[in-house]
């Protein structure tokens, strides 16, 4: 395991954590990421997309269910939506919102995302892995 595989907690930091280098994440592709430990971890995911980096909740506005069955299929087939695996709403990856299926109109929760020495670093809710 490289040193980047494991999130961790910025020093010094509250709520924000950093998680991988940015260039192992290529451009199209999302990850899921747990912040914490124990059985209930924060769970969010990281979408690299048309060169920006984006983060969210893996929690759907439908029904509350994490988007992904795998740590790395978030993408719809064609590869220009976020899918939930549940019940097959879609999403912007540039913005989080479901522009088909059952909650359109919702928007997945976005997280502040920033790129810090070439990490990216995601700040999760308060009463989450804090
Ligand atoms: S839980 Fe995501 S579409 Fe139903």
């Amino acid at each position: 395991m490289s040193r980047g595989d494991r999130p961790r907690p910025v020093p010094g930091s509250v709520r924000e954590w950093s998680l991988w280098p940015l260039n192992t994440l290529t451009d199209g592709t999302a990850r899921e990421f747990r912040a914490g430990d124990g059985n209930w971890p924060f769970r969010g995911f990281v979408v690299r997309w048309q060169g920006e980096v984006y983060a969210y909740a893996n929690t759907c506005p439908h029904a509350g269910h994490p988007l992904n069955l795998d740590p790395a299929r978030f993408f719809a087939p064609g590869g220009e939506q976020l899918i939930c695996r549940s019940h097959g709403a879609l999403f912007a990856p540039e913005s989080g919102l479901c522009v088909q299926g059952p909650c359109a109109g919702a928007s997945l929760q976005a997280l502040p995302c920033r790129v810090v020495g070439g990490d990216i670093r995601v700040t999760v809710p308060a009463g989450h892995a804090d």
